[in-house]
């Protein structure tokens, strides 16, 4: 299994970081310039520490890197943690830098794509996006955990959200327990 991980501006990093640490197989890392500076605000990792938890990272100014072609072949884009601003450009069809351009890349190829957005509360227009993409087959995954699993950690909580992620990628997820097992 091949997979690229995009990492935008939205609070939430320790959703990516621990996505990458989980996933199985090869990993492409994608970053934007406001992710490099969040993680080290919320997370115990510097930003070259979390490039080095992929295969391969591309500066996401790097319009030349593979993903920005739609012969590249893998098999899930997630954005994680992804921002409204980022669901804004996905919506509108900007491909203006490697991230943009790689979700335009691989929705007209129909590649499987999860977005884990964050925000709160959220206007109309960002609702909007959100329908237009999912109306796409885009698959939007609030960073909204569940209770069900009881979680007692503030770390179940986001494994539970990476544990959804992986399901989408229909890989067995052993993070929480699901509803009936
Ligand atoms: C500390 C911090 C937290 C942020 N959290 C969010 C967030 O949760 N959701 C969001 O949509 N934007 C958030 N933003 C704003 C985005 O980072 C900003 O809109 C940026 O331009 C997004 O660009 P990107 O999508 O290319 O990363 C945050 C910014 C900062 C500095």
């Amino acid at each position: 299994m091949k997979c690229v991980v995009a990492m935008t501006g939205a609070s939430g990093a320790v959703y990516g970081i621990r996505l990458l640490q989980e996933l199985p197989g090869e990993k492409i890392l994608l970053m934007s310039e406001t992710a490099e500076a969040i993680i080290p605000e919320e997370t115990d990792y510097s930003a070259d520490d979390v490039k080095a938890m992929a295969d391969s990272f591309y500066e996401n100014t790097d319009l030349f890197a593979p993903t920005a072609s739609g012969s590249f072949d893998y098999d899930v884009l997630f954005v994680v943690p992804c921002t409204e601003s980022s669901v804004a450009k996905f919506a509108c069809g900007l491909g203006t830098d490697l991230i943009s351009r790689t979700f335009m890349c691989a929705l007209k190829e129909q590649r499987k794509i999860v977005l884990v957005v964050r925000e709160t509360p959220k206007s109309a227009i960002m609702l909007e996006n959100e329908l237009k993409l999912a109306r796409l087959g885009v698959v939007i995954m609030d960073a909204n955990p569940g209770f069900y699993p009881n979680p007692k950690t503030v770390g179940e909580m986001v494994d539970f959200i990476v544990g959804r992620c992986l399901s989408q990628a229909g890989i067995k997820q052993h993070l929480f327990k699901p509803w009936g097992e």
